[in-house]
C-alpha cells in the first residue's frame, strides 16, 4: 500500500462532530503513551500530523485523518489508563471512546497497541476482549520494538498472547516509530482490511 498524502480531517469529542460517514476507518486503541500517534506518523510519513508527547495524555479528542484523498481513514484515539486526571474526567474519556466505537458504522477495524516490553494491563485485557467481541479481527502491533532486541521479539509476542488469549500469534506485529520496523508489514495489512 503506498501513503500519497494524508491530513487531519476532524477534531470530535461529541458524536455531532464527527466527519460524514465515508471510506472505511481503522482506530487505533491503546493506553496512554504507547504509540498511536506516532505509528500515526510513520504510516504516513509525516513527523507531525499526529501530535505526539512522551507525557501521557496527549492525545485527549478522537483525530479523524483522511489518507490518500479518503480512499480511507486512521482514527487516534485518546489513550486510556491515564492516572494524572480525575475520576470523572476518565469517565468522561471512556464515554467517548465507547461513544464512537459502538456507533461507528464505517468502523472496519479496531487495532490495539500494546508495549512489546511490557505484559498487558486490566484495560488492555478489557479493550482485547471488546475488540474481538465485536467481531474485529484483534490485530496487535506491539510497539516501540527498537526498545529490545530482535530475538526477544519472540518471546514478548509470547507473553502477550498467553495474556490475551491470542490464538494467532501472526496477529501481533512488532513495530518501531522511530526505526520504521514493521512499517511495510503494517500498511500491507491495513492494505488487506481497506479491500474487503
Ligand atoms: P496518548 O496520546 O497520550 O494516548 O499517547 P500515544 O499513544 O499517542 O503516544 P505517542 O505517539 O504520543 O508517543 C508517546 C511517546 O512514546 C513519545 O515520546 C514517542 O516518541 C514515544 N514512542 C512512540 N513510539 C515509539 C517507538 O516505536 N519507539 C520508541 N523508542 N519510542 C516511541
Ligand atoms: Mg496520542
Amino acid at each position: 500500500m503506498k501513503i500519497k498524502n494524508a491530513e487531519m480531517l476532524k477534531v470530535a469529542v461529541k458524536k455531532e462532530q464527527y466527519p460524514k460517514e465515508g471510506p472505511i476507518e481503522i482506530a487505533l486503541a491503546g493506553r496512554s503513551n504507547v504509540g498511536k500517534s506516532s505509528l500515526i506518523n510513520t504510516l504516513v510519513n509525516r513527523k507531525k500530523l499526529a501530535r505526539t508527547s512522551s507525557q501521557p495524555g496527549k492525545t485527549q479528542t478522537i483525530n479523524f485523518y483522511s489518507i490518500n484523498n479518503d480512499e480511507f481513514r486512521l482514527v487516534d484515539l485518546p489513550g486510556y489508563g491515564y492516572a494524572r486526571v480525575s475520576m470523572k474526567e476518565r469517565e468522561k474519556w471512556g464515554k467517548m471512546i465507547e461513544n464512537f466505537l459502538t456507533s461507528r458504522r464505517t468502523l472496519a477495524e479496531v487495532i490495539l497497541l500494546l508495549d512489546i516490553r511490557h505484559s498487558p494491563g486490566e484495560h488492555d485485557k478489557m479493550m482485547y476482549n471488546w475488540i474481538k467481541s465485536f467481531g474485529y479481527n484483534g490485530i496487535i502491533i506491539a510497539t516501540k520494538a527498537d526498545k529490545i532486541s530482535k530475538g526477544k521479539w519472540m518471546k514478548h509476542k509470547s507473553i502477550i498472547a498467553k495474556a490475551l488469549g491470542v490464538q494467532n500469534r501472526e496477529l501481533i506485529i512488532p513495530f518501531s516509530a522511530t526505526k520504521r520496523l514493521n512499517k511495510e508489514k503494517v500498511l500491507n495489512l491495513i492494505e488487506e482490511i481497506i479491500k474487503v
